[in-house]
């Protein structure tokens, strides 16, 4: 042993808690997702700028003749997603300027240096007139099939969510917007949810993000311990805690962000006593470590995901141990799975007990909610002991009869036979996968689908610039994706092998067109060369800023 290792060991062990430290730091993921503290401030220093026409199509260097087929695609596609529907780009414009969430969404379609063109010349419209089977309408009458899936509300189909509605509104007009006392649907409601979870009490709240809220809460108040940890890049909403990094105006304070499906995270889990609870969201499981994988964050196309069940399962259950060896409370968050996977959610598909579930989206049969089910122990509000001690939660709005009732509807119908059947056919998903997979191989196509059963995502096997502009494409075709992009497709589960069978052939023919117009064609275009050109750029930027 050299005598600075030596001299490191003798170090860590006279001082455990820069031992500790460290152990942290090499839990933390090595990319920026990893690093919340260091993330916001690199994002304070991107600068602002945008391409010019000229820029915008050869920014990779590409040959004049490329450049070429590029303009008069982008030129064609401008002139069909503007002409195809005046009405619904019409109400889009008006409504733009008082609505900021428009504004957020339209901006960040795609990376900000292309954003403002793209604005300009390809408008993608935010209003839909109405919605059936496995499509929506727009203002100008286009059909488009749904590849949006209502942020992962709509799990069975529209169809099936406006039943859940009108039967809940039917169950809950008696007493319309009395609050404060429960619907009587709400009894049978906690006895199915205490079955489906396999907890002892349920708690109702208005959005998944509160749910969130209240678990942690509950968790931080029965441990005495301040920290939660999350998984490097999984989303829980959007309060302060589990959003530690970029987008979060506040500096990260008890949040652990450490490595997905890796020791060194068990090791922390291990040896600290500060840990309330780990926040768990399965859909990491197609992108471990990454962030929600957004076209505007797609600069090169070194976007990568894929789903390994058993791996999954495995690394939940040893985080189960985990936590039960050290008291520590493992939060499911099943906001965006829960109800998808199996109709015991995420904890019956990889086989994992939480100590506290949060459910949402879904369960409300179409309409807003947030649900936390949990152990007796852990859901308890109040001490008998400390009466002074609480742990309040309350919501004007949890429990409104009209969601009481549209979640019974949902959670009744789905123990119909025919849903049943829907639940034993998960196996199609991952069949349809490969025939997209097997389809795009054939045609020559860089472009590849990862899946978690019915929630897909889409990769890309070579560099480039310009990956985003097939949302346009796909567009064209007549596949509506949300303002995510092509990092994100959720099918409904009433999607029929026909359906998928047209979408296969839509989504082909969008790429075949994307490589006919060039956007693939930068021969010798590396990751680390567009990575690098972008760094260049933004110091240019920097400097003459300054
Ligand atoms: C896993 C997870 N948790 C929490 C939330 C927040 O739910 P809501 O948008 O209803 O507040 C989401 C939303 O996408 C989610 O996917």
């Amino acid at each position: 042993m050299s005598i600075e290792i030596a001299l490191g060991a003798a170090l860590l062990a006279a001082f455990p808690r820069l031992r500790r430290r460290l152990q942290l730091s090499r839990a933390k993921h090595p990319s920026l997702a990893g690093h919340s503290r260091m993330a916001k401030r690199v994002a304070r220093l991107v600068p602002g700028y945008g391409y010019d026409e000229q820029e915008f199509f050869g920014v990779d260097g590409a040959p004049p003749e490329v450049q070429a087929r590029r303009r008069n695609g982008f030129e064609l596609l401008s002139r069909h997603l503007c002409e195809s529907a005046p009405a619904t780009l019409a109400l889009t414009a008006r409504a733009r300027e008082g609505l900021s969430d428009l504004q957020l969404t339209g901006r960040y379609r795609v990376p900000f240096q292309f954003s403002e063109y793209v604005r300009g010349k390809l408008p993608v419209g935010a209003f839909w007139q109405s919605a059936a089977g496995v499509q929506l309408q727009d203002l100008d009458g286009n059909r488009y099939y749904d590849l949006t899936g209502s942020y992962g509300v709509n799990v069975f189909g529209v169809d099936f969510y406006k039943a859940c509605m009108e039967e809940g509104a039917r169950l809950g007009s008696a007493l319309g917007p009395v609050l404060g006392g429960y619907h009587p649907c709400v009894a049978e409601l906690v006895e199915r949810l205490r079955a489906i979870s396999g907890l002892d009490e349920v708690s109702f709240h208005m959005s998944g993000t509160e749910a969130v809220m209240q678990a942690v809460r509950l968790a931080r108040y029965h441990t005495g311990r301040k920290h939660l940890v999350r998984f490097t890049g999984a989303y829980h909403g959007w309060w302060e805690d589990v959003q530690p990094g970029p987008g979060n105006p506040l500096p990260p304070r008890e949040t652990y962000t450490l490595k997905d499906m890796d020791e060194t995270t068990l090791r922390v889990l291990r040896t600290r006593r500060d840990i309330a609870c780990v926040l768990v969201n399965p859909l990491q499981a197609l992108h471990p470590n990454r962030n929600a994988p957004g076209d505007s964050t797609l600069v090169d196309g070194s976007r990568q995901a894929g789903f390994d069940r058993a791996a999954y399962t495995a690394w939940l259950q040893r985080l189960r141990q985990v936590c039960s060896e050290r008291g520590i409370v493992l939060i499911l968050d099943e906001v965006f799975v829960g109800f998808r996977l199996a109709p015991g959610g995420a904890q019956e598909y990889f086989g994992v007990q939480a100590d506290l579930v949060t459910y949402g989206k879904t369960l409300g049969g179409g309409l807003p909610v947030g649900v936390v089910c949990g152990r007796a122990e852990l859901m308890r509000r109040f001490k008998p002991e400390r009466p002074a001690d609480l742990c309040f939660a309350r919501g004007t709005f949890n429990a409104h009869p009209h969601v009481m009732g549209s979640m019974l509807a949902f959670l009744r119908r789905i123990e119909t036979p025919g849903i049943r059947a829907i639940y034993q056919d998960e196996p199609r998903w991952s069949g349809w996968a490969e025939r997209f997979n097997q389809a795009l191989r054939d045609g020559d196509l860089p472009v590849r689908i990862d899946a978690l059963s019915s929630i897909w995502t889409v990769s890309y096997t070579q560099p480039s610039r310009y990956h985003w502009m097939l949302q346009y494409y796909l567009r064209e075709q007549g596949l509506a994706l949300s303002w995510v992009g092509t990092g994100r497709l959720i099918f409904s589960l009433n999607y029929s092998d026909a359906d998928l069978a047209e979408v296969l052939r839509r989504f082909v023919g969008a790429c075949c067109r994307m490589e006919a117009d060039g956007w693939w064609c930068s021969p010798g275009l590396t990751h680390q060369a567009i990575r690098r050109g972008l760094l260049r750029e933004m110091l240019q930027q920097r400097l003459a800023w300054n």
